[in-house]
């Protein structure tokens, strides 16, 4: 095995950002455009229903950012873009993200997140061959701590060794993904890195994941929908913090290692619904329905649905200094002023095409 992982990295780098018009990776290209003037960013993105370009508008039409449209599983020009733009590392958040659409439709995400992250790493490996191998290149896999399962009520928090015990199409489909990076670096010494988090949350959530839907809803007046008894955990993450310890990790993670990253802020669903409806029953001026609890319905449940969620972010912790800086209450508040003060972003994502999927999603429940 090469040494490789320590080699620092060079002080300007062209970054393929994956998925960089989704919610977590737009929030990754503002805050790297921000940090690192100087490095070249290129977007490679579909534009799926979740991609929007408008998350990055307020990056103008600066110099070092390259916007692509394109599928990670088109291998030929995955090969065309790590030439022509010299790529050295690339951040890889490109995929079906959302476990409700992979119960509907499990195809997308085996193609997208298994077939595109195999293409996307067998490029990345032609392309770190044709330049000799070098040891600065980097390859980040952007992945899940639903890849562990669901934990039991006093089961201590995932950690990096945790065996993977997947249990949605999504999650299945992300835990394939994280075995071939991982078999990329074992077999061909390909300086890869997985980072397996927590569920974020901030600016540019797409509205049909838990957080942004609730607000929304709230501001409509329409029902808020919890699976089951409400009484799920997961371990909520401010979105920028996920972006510092992808940072942290692209310049100071070991090649061939695994990172977990988690905010220490568990909290049952229920209980996370009325903290949201307390702060937007606080901040919005003109609510259609007052206290927004009275708009909570408890629905069948999500066929399959993990208990509970929790990370042990030990590792980069210790190893690469990272901590979160938001808790869930400053982290939460600034959320809910966003989507209050973006009505613009979210109302035209609330299409036909959206209310086709809630239909189904919602309707038999
Ligand atoms: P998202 O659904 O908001 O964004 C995904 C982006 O990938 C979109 O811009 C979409 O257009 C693009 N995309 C989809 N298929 C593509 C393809 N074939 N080729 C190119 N681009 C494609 O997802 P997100 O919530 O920002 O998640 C990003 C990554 O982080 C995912 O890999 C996800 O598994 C992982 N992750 C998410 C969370 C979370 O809480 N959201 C937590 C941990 C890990
Ligand atoms: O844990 C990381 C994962 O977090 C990421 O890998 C996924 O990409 C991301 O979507 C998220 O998955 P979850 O399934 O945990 O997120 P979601 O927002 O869909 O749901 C959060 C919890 O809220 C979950 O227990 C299901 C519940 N829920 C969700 C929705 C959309 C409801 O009770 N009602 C809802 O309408």
């Amino acid at each position: 095995m090469s040494t490789n992982s320590e080699t620092p990295l060079p002080e300007s780098l062209r970054l393929l950002v994956t998925g960089g018009a989704g919610f977590i990776g737009s929030n990754f290209v503002h805050h790297w455009c921000a940090a690192h003037p100087r490095d070249r960013v290129v977007v490679l993105d579909a534009l799926t229903y979740a991609g929007n370009r408008d998350n990055l508008a307020a990056l103008g039409d600066r110099e070092q950012l390259r916007f692509v449209q394109g599928d990670i599983g088109d291998g030929e020009r995955v090969a065309q873009l790590l030439e022509q733009e010299a790529i050295t590392t690339v951040a890889h958040f490109a995929a079906e993200s959302h476990v409700d659409r992979s119960i509907l439709g499990p195809g997308a995400f085996i193609q997208t997140n298994v077939v595109g992250t195999f293409t996307l790493l067998e490029q990345f490996r032609q392309h770190w061959l044709a330049h000799n191998q070098p040891s600065s290149f980097r390859f980040l896999h952007v992945s899940t701590d639903e890849v562990y399962g669901s934990l039991g009520p006093d089961d201590p928090g995932f950690c990096e060794t945790t065996p993977f015990a997947p249990n949605s199409p999504y999650s299945a489909s992300k835990a394939g993904s994280d075995h071939l990076v991982r078999a990329y670096f074992h077999t061909y010494d390909l300086p890869t890195l997985i980072t397996n988090c927590s569920n974020n949350y901030g600016p540019f959530h797409f509205p049909e994941k838990l957080i942004p839907l609730m607000i929304i809803n709230m501001l409509l007046g329409k029902p808020l929908p919890v699976y089951g008894d409400g009484q799920n955990i997961r371990d909520w993450l401010y979105v920028e913090d996920h972006c510092r310890a992808i940072e942290r990790v692209i310049q100071g993670g070991r090649a061939g290692e695994t990172y977990n990253i988690g905010g220490n802020n568990e909290v049952k669903n229920i209980e996370l619904v009325n903290t949201l409806c307390d702060l937007v029953d606080e901040l919005a001026p003109d609510l259609p329905v007052r206290p927004p609890q009275n708009l909570i319905e408890f629905i069948k449940d999500r066929p399959g649905h993990d208990r509970r969620y929790a990370i042990d972010a030990t590792k980069i912790q210790q190893q690469l200094g990272w901590e979160p800086q938001e808790t869930l209450t400053t982290g939460l508040r600034k959320t809910v002023d966003w989507y209050l003060a973006h009505r613009d972003w979210w109302q035209p994502l609330l299409s036909e095409a959206y209310q086709d999927y809630y239909r189904q999603v919602y309707a038999g429940h």
